[in-house]
């Protein structure tokens, strides 16, 4: 990788971007974020790191304001109704959902695996055979993901992954976010099966986030536990 910046000087950004992204509630209705600079965050998630390399994630970006808005009864998480304000799901510049593949198991050899591993990665077949076998170990019994709900979850995990790069890339381009997980999974999956046409037996919403610019400044300061009670070292 070809740095333009010293360490130091990357040091210095990371540093101030932790502590300028926090999790914003209202953004600023008239600045949008450029095509450009949200490209750049879809890219982070895209290439983000996954388990066996599965991607098992879809993204939607929500930007019709009639589609955000059939989510707001029951995504308190992200109406303002806390705030008497109009949320995020009103005043973000962008608005992703995060759907989790329910698919991803090599106890049947979903067609997603097989596909990505031959177009996408253009593995030969005997490494295919051999990922398969791998997987098939590590889900039924190193990990033990047995049901729907805990396939749901794994793929869940990845995707937040995603989620974590796409909210550091945007505060380093001094860009506003929020992770939302308050709002009701069972409601948000009826609705992206009847209004956008989402296969809900294969996905399901994980999490969703808003980006834009923050309308003000936070209410609070930002508050964590200490690097000692957080980090033990052997
Ligand atoms: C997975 C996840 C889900 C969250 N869901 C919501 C949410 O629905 N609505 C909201 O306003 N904040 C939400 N938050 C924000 C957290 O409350 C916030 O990150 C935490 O209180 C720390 O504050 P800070 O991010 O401003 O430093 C969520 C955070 C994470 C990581």
């Amino acid at each position: 990788m070809t740095k333009s910046i010293t360490n130091s000087a990357m040091q210095q950004e990371l540093a101030s971007a932790f502590a300028f992204r926090h999790a914003c509630k209202l953004f600023d209705e008239n600045k949008k974020i450029s095509a450009d600079e949200f490209n750049t965050i879809l890219e982070a998630a895209r290439l983000s790191p996954s388990s066996f390399g599965m991607e098992p994630w879809q993204l939607l970006v929500v930007q019709a304001p009639e589609k955000r808005e059939l989510f707001r009864e029951f995504s308190w998480g992200a109406n303002g109704g806390f705030h008497g304000t109009q949320g995020q799901l009103g005043s973000a510049s962008h608005f992703v959902i995060f759907l989790a593949h329910t698919d991803v198991t090599m106890r049947h050899h979903s067609d997603y695996q097989q596909q990505l591993m031959r177009e996408t990665k253009q593995l030969p077949e005997e490494v295919i055979g051999f990922i398969n076998q791998a997987f098939e170990k590590f889900q039924l019994h190193d990990f033990a993901i047995e049901g729907r709900r805990q396939i749901i979850d794994w793929s869940g995990k990845q995707a937040y992954i995603a989620l974590g790069n796409m909210m550091t890339t945007a505060a380093l381009l001094g860009i506003d976010s929020c992770p939302i997980e308050g709002f009701e999974i069972q409601k948000a999956t009826q609705v992206l099966a009847e209004e956008f046409g989402i296969d809900t037996e294969r996905y399901v919403p994980a999490v969703m986030a808003a980006f834009g610019y923050r309308a003000a400044a936070p209410h609070h300061e930002k508050t964590r536990r200490t690097m000692e009670q957080v980090v033990q070292w052997f």
